[in-house]
């Protein structure tokens, strides 16, 4: 396993599929138990480092720390000395001297959790919670985990991604691991929204989501992300809603058994109508759920050394 978490890129297909299997494990021994907690961290410290807002990440990574006995610090940049203009290099040294073992980062500068791995300021393996506009591995993880619970392996399977990609750090998450994992990934926005050299990237791009959803497994929408839009992208929200909108009318387009996902948070009536989000077939709140597992799963891997899972039960 590798010792950094920043980017699914880094995943092979053995490491990916060792994280899933072992998020499988971690469900098969938490799930319905009325104690839910791991002696497998204990006396190991985790940070989560977030100088930028989350709700999901944040408390998954918490409750997967704990549920493992892990020490769980959490900084924030409000209401610690982040906001008072520390540097990250002070941070990490201030993390070191305190001992910690993992540290789990979320910065709105892509690129600051590989600074904070390869800097030499700190011994601790570190996770990347979501960089800017780069990545996001650990919904990566939880999102294909989801679909593999529902569609079994991914390999061959058509996932179809939808929206904001120019933004959207899940978005390339995604398509790196399921590239790996062998999934068909297609990425469907407008033009404006399609990031330069997307040629490159291992997936297929249209401008056409009706005709995308028609052959799909799973459908992922992205939230439209206009705190990070200095342009206009797109001429009204009623214009994206109607061509890039999920709404029951393309809902109904998609095969019977296909998925909807959302990494959330979701903007409901724009991206995503509300029968939609809260439908059958969507599994956005298993997603949180499963973020769990995944994560205590990748803080296992990362942090407990040689011991098993079962020694751990
Ligand atoms: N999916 C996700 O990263 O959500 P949060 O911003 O709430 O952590």
């Amino acid at each position: 396993m590798i010792r950094h978490l920043l980017s699914a890129g880094d995943l092979s297909l053995d490491d990916a599929t060792l994280v899933l299997d072992t998020a499988d494990e971690m469900a098969r021994l938490t799930e319905g138990r009325a104690v839910k907690k791991l002696p497998t961290l204990r006396g190991r410290t985790v940070v989560n480092l977030f100088f930028e807002d989350s709700t999901r990440t944040r408390t998954s990574f918490e409750l997967a720390a704990k549920r493992l006995s892990a020490d769980v610090i959490n900084f924030s940049a409000k209401g610690s000395s982040l906001s008072k203009g520390e540097s990250l290099k002070d941070t990490a040294l201030t993390l070191e001297a305190m001992g910690a073992d993992g540290v789990v980062v979320r910065h709105s500068a892509s690129g600051a959790p590989y600074r904070l791995a390869t800097s030499g300021w700190i011994n601790a393996c570190v996770v990347n919670a979501g960089d800017g506009t780069h990545e996001h591995p650990t919904q990566a993880l939880l999102d294909a985990f989801t679909m593999r619970r529902h569609l079994g392996e991914l390999a061959g399977k058509q996932i179809v991604i939808v929206g904001d990609v120019l933004h959207s750090r899940v978005a390339r998450s995604n398509v790196l691991l399921l590239a790996t994992l062998g999934a068909k990934v297609t990425l469907v926005a407008p033009p404006t929204l399609l990031p330069n050299g997307v040629e490159h990237w291992p997936c297929a791009t249209s401008y056409d989501l009706d005709d995308a959803l028609t052959g799909a497994d799973a459908v992922m929408m992205l939230r439209v992300q206009k705190e990070r839009m200095n342009a206009a992208f797109f001429p009204s929200a009623r214009e994206y809603s109607r061509r890039y909108g999920l709404d029951a009318r393309r809902q109904a387009l998609m095969p019977p058994e296909a998925l909807v996902l959302h990494p959330g948070p979701m903007n409901r009536g724009m991206e995503i109508t509300a029968d939609v989000a809260d439908s059958a077939r969507s599994v956005i709140v298993e997603q949180v759920t499963n973020g769990v597992y995944v994560r205590m799963a990748v803080l296992y891997l990362m942090l407990a050394g040689n011991a098993t899972t079962e020694e751990a039960a």
